[in-house]
Formats: structure tokens, C-alpha cells, sequence
């Protein structure tokens, strides 16, 4: 057996800044993980219960239901038209997906992998673990004339926060459709939009009304904290959707039958998104302004989870100071070289935990 090259896990790493910012008298303040803190939807929580009683394995495709209610979702919510119901399947969160998608797709030894510059680390790990070659580009004409099997976008992007265009993802469509590589679109941060609109790659604007060669990659995690549910989906291209289905089918990657439940609830449940999304703009809004306050240049951050911040010192140091303070952020260096002047201060902290660190950063 050949060993498998996988980075460290990034987290491990922050032992160091962790213990030191757990000796903080008020306790730690950890902004460094993406984790919901907030209430499941108690429509979501009826929904798991309501199916508990059955016994029989679920389905791989999910119910009926669940992908028609995606499919209502994704129409009403971002003005995805045209998506058909077979071409939506929910998975186990979305992060299994991205770790197996190239395997599933059946990219592997020889092929490329584009992956953002900055970027959330599974999509290398998934090239990886195909044995797929990976290249970070976030611009089409480092690519050359090689064929890539699949670029990842994520916009809005984990950890920079930066929106992409339809001008840019009509690019890259084009640019891939000519190439015959497959797009596909991490978009779990869709939902959760501060200055400006993402667009989906579903979306006619980008796609000129055609699926071919795209898949979107949604997820309940962040947007009706459904994280500890593990449910996301992928949708998109009828013919990807369908070999991913048979793929999956053998290999017994199934969201729970009482997951799925929940996942329809959530789709159904605009009035629990809005109620969220104000809970981290509030957040946003108040940490935006005592990282200002406090000397950092905060850079994209448009939409997500997170804000990308810098005073342009290596991000290491930066990660020291926060902890000096109790606070808990991930560098930079987390998602790729280019990050090396940059934290990444995530939004997912009870109020009473961002109010902590607002006053040690407005005390500092
Ligand atoms: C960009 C991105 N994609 C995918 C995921 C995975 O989310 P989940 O597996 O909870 O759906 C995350 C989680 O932080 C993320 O930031």
C-alpha cells in the first residue's frame, strides 16, 4: 500500500495560541472554526423527530420531497430556474463531498485540479485522495493549455469572504465548457450575503440557461445550523448528478432518512434563515468595527462567515496577539501561501462571546 499524502490537519497546529488564549481570566473566545452556535430551527428539530419511527434504510437520491423543496428553495431564494429534481442529491455535509469528489468523478493519476489560491483545504485534500495533481489559480491564464478535469470556485469564499461576479463565473464557464472541464461551485456561503449579492453558477446569468459540465455544492450547516445533521447536497448537471448517484448508491453514502426530513424543513423555512443571517450581521458589525478600531485593514469580506483581516504582519504574529488577548483566530497561512499576512476572524460566537472580544480588542 502506497502512503497517502495528506497535509496536517491545520488545527492541530494551534495548540500553542489556544492554550494561551484559554489562560485568559473571561475564557477563550474561539473565533477560529466555523461552527454554528445558535438554535437548530425548531421546524427543523420537529421535522428529524417527526420521522424517527421508520426503519427501513433511506434512499441515496433523498425523498421526493426533499429535492423538490431544494429545488423550490434554490428558485426562490437565488433565482436558480430550470434545475430539475433528479439532479439534486443531498449528502452527508458538504465536506465529505468536496474530500470525495474527484474520486467520484473519477479524476485521478495525471489530472489537474484547480483549486482557489486561497482556499477551505478539503479541495486539495480531495485531489489528493484521487491522486489527482493540484494547482491553485484563481485566474484562467495560469492554466495554460493543459485540460484541468475540474476547477473548484467558492464564492462566497472560506476564508477571504470575496464575492465573485457573473462576469467572472461566465468566464470561467466558457473558459471550461471550450476545455471540457467540469465546474463546480462551492456555494454553502450563498445564503449569507453583508455588501454584496453572490450568484450562483446555476443561475441563467452565468450559465446562458445550460447545466452542462457545472455542479453547485450547497450545505444546511451555516445557514439553519445544521452543522452536527451533517446535510448538504449537489446539484447541477443532470448526467454528473447521475454518476455520482450510481457511485454513491454502491458505496452506501446516505443522508439519514430522518436528516433528510430535517433538510426538507430547513428549505421550507425562509423566516429561520433571515432571523440567522441578522444574528451574524449584528456579530459582523460590531467585530468589523473593533478590528478597525483596533489598527486592521479588514479585506474582502463581502459575504460568509468570516472577516479577513490584516496588519500586514506575518500572520503567525497576528494569531500570537489575539491569544495574548484570550481571542482565538486562524491565520492565513491556513488556506494558502497567499495568506501569509492575513486571520481569518470567524462571526460564529454566541453574543455574549463577540461582546468579550470586542471589549479586550477596544481595551487593547
Ligand atoms: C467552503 C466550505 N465548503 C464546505 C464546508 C463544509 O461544510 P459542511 O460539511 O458542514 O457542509 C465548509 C465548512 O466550513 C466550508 O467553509
Amino acid at each position: 500500500m502506497s502512503p497517502l499524502r495528506l497535509p496536517d490537519f491545520p488545527w492541530d497546529s494551534l495548540a500553542g495560541h489556544t492554550a494561551r488564549a484559554a489562560e485568559h481570566g473571561g475564557g477563550i473566545v474561539d473565533l477560529s472554526v466555523g461552527t454554528p452556535v445558535d438554535p437548530v430551527p425548531d421546524s427543523v428539530r420537529e421535522a428529524l423527530s417527526s420521522v424517527s419511527e421508520i426503519p427501513g434504510y433511506p434512499t441515496t437520491h433523498g425523498t421526493p420531497a426533499l429535492r423538490a423543496a431544494a429545488v423550490e428553495a434554490l428558485r426562490r431564494r437565488h433565482g436558480i430556474e430550470g434545475l430539475d429534481p433528479e439532479a439534486v442529491l443531498p449528502t452527508i455535509g458538504s465536506k465529505e463531498l468536496v474530500a470525495w469528489l474527484p474520486t467520484l468523478l473519477g479524476a485521478g493519476s495525471g489530472e489537474l485540479v484547480v483549486i482557489p489560491e486561497l482556499a477551505y483545504p478539503t479541495y486539495e485534500v480531495g485531489a489528493l485522495l484521487a491522486g489527482a495533481d493540484v494547482l491553485r489559480s484563481d485566474g484562467l491564464t495560469a492554466l495554460g493549455p493543459g485540460r484541468a478535469a475540474m476547477i473548484w470556485l467558492n464564492s462566497p469564499s472560506n476564508p477571504t469572504g470575496k464575492v465573485l461576479g457573473v462576469e467572472h463565473l461566465r468566464k470561467v464557464v466558457e473558459w471550461a465548457r471550450e476545455r471540457g472541464t467540469i465546474v463546480v461551485s462551492d456555494e454553502c456561503y450563498l445564503d449569507l450575503a453583508w455588501t454584496s449579492e453572490p450568484v450562483s453558477v446555476l443561475h441563467p446569468s452565468v450559465n446562458g440557461g445550460s447545466l452542462e459540465g457545472l455542479l453547485a455544492v450547497h450545505s444546511l450547516s451555516k445557514s439553519a445550523n445544521m452543522a452536527s445533521y451533517r446535510a448538504g447536497l449537489v446539484a447541477g448537471d443532470p448526467a454528473l448528478v447521475s454518476r455520482l448517484l450510481a457511485v454513491r448508491k454502491h458505496a452506501g453514502m446516505i443522508v439519514p432518512r430522518p436528516v433528510q426530513e430535517a433538510m426538507k424543513a430547513a428549505f421550507g423555512d425562509d423566516k429561520a434563515l433571515l432571523a440567522q443571517r441578522e444574528r451574524y450581521a449584528a456579530r459582523r458589525t460590531v467585530l468589523r468595527t473593533a478590528l478597525t478600531d483596533s489598527g486592521f485593514r479588514i479585506d474582502d469580506s463581502e459575504a460568509g462567515l468570516y472577516l479577513w483581516a490584516s496588519r500586514d504582519e506575518p500572520a503567525d504574529d497576528t494569531v500570537g496577539w489575539f491569544a495574548e488577548r484570550g481571542i482565538l483566530v486562524a491565520p492565513g497561512t491556513f488556506y494558502g501561501p497567499r495568506g501569509g499576512k492575513h486571520v481569518r476572524v470567524a462571526l460564529t460566537a454566541t453574543d455574549e462571546r463577540v461582546a468579550a472580544a470586542v471589549d479586550r480588542l477596544t481595551a487593547a
